[in-house]
């Protein structure tokens, strides 16, 4: 028999040693225990910057069971994230699972990812959305006179901020909110889904949005803003569930978004009556492409009614719509002030409209009974190309405002088929002036002048916003 050795020296570091790797295998297996990162998933995606740091929801008490509230999770890893913002920033990565939420605010050179497995529930809890001041450009809330609901995911004054995923969800479970406007029992302004304040460099792409109880995504007071790859869904029979809503912003660029929404697919706004000529905020060069919009109450692109701030430089180009009111509308008013103007689209595909064009100069909407009916909104330099259309009941329905036309209206190589039930009246303009070539049916008196060779303008140069490149960036989520 042979008796174990008597410990030398030499064993007596090698037991020691041994004691001490089993020490860390016990520990190893008890975090992954408790944080079961057994294997990761590598994965990249697109960016405007990349982040030095990374973290997982789950690392600040985040559960994923679609009933335990995660608002102090998020608050408090944003809030630690937020200190590594000159070190290279951090993202902030939402792993698979169900997490409910109340509101929570971003912070600078941030990234929130949203992995495609997980989704984002919007709290119906009313104490879980704290109260902000009103938009100063609108000098009221939008449904209420009152305060109004922070977003869900808000930010304000910030820079560097990306809000992506590889087709993550956020569900905003509005019917809560629907249920009370239906009632009107609204008596703080619903909240938006993503707003952005005061901020630049921003970017919102790659995820699923549902149900908004009001507007989905709203950036305003900000520049140098990218919005792609975005999928929102709402009931076409639920208020105000606006698509996406650039507001006094400059130099923005929205392309390859798929909207389906009880309002305008995307509205182009600037503030309201007195508040917004005062703030005096433009939205400017924005660029709007490869858009799919279905919304049979509203509008496919529309261009105010706020815009008291004006509205200059925009783009919008292969556009799809199907089942709408219109392609593209100007709502105005007297008392806006304001301009909408320098505005050029081209090659629409529209199938099921009630109108092509559309320009209201009436819209009756006002922030309060204080606004200056002498302020009249300019409206100048609309240009349309290469649209055809199918399935339209009235070509165009164009109202400007007497005393103060909508002028240099250009209409250039447009196809309009009709319905089985199409209106006797195929152009009904009034206070409109302006130009046009190959379109069918023939125009109205005020736009039969002929457009120049060539069409109507659309411009050849590129915004700053279209040539800026994201970069590849990569991040781990444990498989669960
Ligand atoms: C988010 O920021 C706004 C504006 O600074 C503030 O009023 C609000 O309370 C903040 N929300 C949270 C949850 O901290
Ligand atoms: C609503 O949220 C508040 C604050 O987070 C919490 O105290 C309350 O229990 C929640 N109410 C319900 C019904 O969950
Ligand atoms: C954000 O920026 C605006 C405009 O510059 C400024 O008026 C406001 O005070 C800033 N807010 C914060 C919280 O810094
Ligand atoms: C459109 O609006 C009318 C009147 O407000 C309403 O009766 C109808 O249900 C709406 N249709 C859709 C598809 O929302
Ligand atoms: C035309 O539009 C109407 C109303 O939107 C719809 O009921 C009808 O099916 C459409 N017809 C065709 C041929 O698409
Ligand atoms: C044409 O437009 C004018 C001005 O908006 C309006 O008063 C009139 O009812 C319209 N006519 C038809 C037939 O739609």
């Amino acid at each position: 028999m042979n008796l174990p050795p008597k410990p030398t020296k030499i064993n007596q570091a090698a037991a020691r040693i041994s004691a001490v790797i089993v020490l860390a295998l016990v520990n190893l297996a008890t975090v992954d225990a408790m944080n079961p990162r057994l294997s990761l998933n590598s994965l990249t995606f697109q960016a405007i910057n990349c982040r030095k740091h990374s973290a997982l929801l789950t690392e600040f008490g985040g559960v994923g069971d679609g009933v335990t509230s995660n608002t102090h999770a998020f608050r408090q890893a944003i809030e630690h994230l937020s200190t590594l913002a000159a070190d290279g920033g951090a993202q902030l990565v939402v792993p698979p699972g169900k997490w409910l939420t109340g509101s929570f605010n971003l912070t600078s050179h941030f990234t929130l990812f949203i992995d495609k497995e997980a989704k984002l529930l919007a709290s119906q809890n009313e104490s879980e959305w704290p109260r902000v001041e009103v938009l100063p450009s609108y000098g009221r809330g939008r449904d209420a006179p009152g305060g109004r609901y922070s977003s869900l995911i808000f930010g304000t004054n910030l820079t560097d901020v990306v809000i992506t995923g590889n087709n993550g969800k956020i569900d905003g479970q509005g019917s809560y909110w629907w249920e009370k406007f239906h009632k009107e029992e609204v008596k703080v302004t619903r909240p938006y889904m993503i707003e952005i304040m005061y901020s630049d460099q921003i970017q919102i792409s790659d995820l699923t949005l549902n149900n908004s109880p009001s507007w989905f995504v709203h950036p305003i007071y900000s520049r140098n803003v990218i919005i792609q790859r975005l999928t929102i869904l709402a009931p076409v029979t639920e208020p105000n569930t606006d698509g996406i809503n650039p507001d006094s912003c400059s130099n923005t660029r929205i392309e390859d978004c798929y909207i389906v929404s009880g309002d305008d697919c995307i509205a182009i706004k600037s503030g309201w009556n007195q508040y917004g000529i005062k703030f005096g905020m433009p939205t400017e060069d924005l660029v709007i492409r490869r858009v799919t919009c279905t919304s049979p109450n509203s509008t496919a692109i529309a261009l105010g009614s706020e815009m008291s701030g004006g509205i200059r430089n925009v783009r919008i180009e292969n556009i799809a719509v199907i089942n709408t009111q219109a392609a593209v509308r100007i709502k105005t008013a007297r008392g806006r002030g304001g301009f909408i103007k320098d505005i050029f689209v081209r090659r629409m595909f529209l199938t099921r409209m009630k109108y092509i064009f559309w320009m209201t100069g009436d819209y009756k909407a006002h922030a309060d009974d204080k606004f200056d009916p002498s302020a009249l909104p300019v409206i100048k330099n609309i240009n349309y190309k290469e649209l055809v259309a199918m399935n339209v009941s009235m070509s165009a329905n164009l109202a400007g405002i007497s005393g103060d036309p909508f002028t240099d209206i250009c209409i250039s190589n447009v196809k309009i088929e009709l319905s089985a039930t199409p209106k006797k009246l195929q152009w009904n303009c009034t206070n409109i002036e302006g130009f046009s070539s190959d379109v069918d049916p023939p125009p109205c008196a005020p736009l039969a002048k002929a457009a120049k060779r060539g069409g109507c303008d659309f411009p050849e140069d590129q915004l700053p916003i279209e040539k800026v490149q994201l970069k590849s960036c990569s991040l781990e989520i444990p498989v669960f």
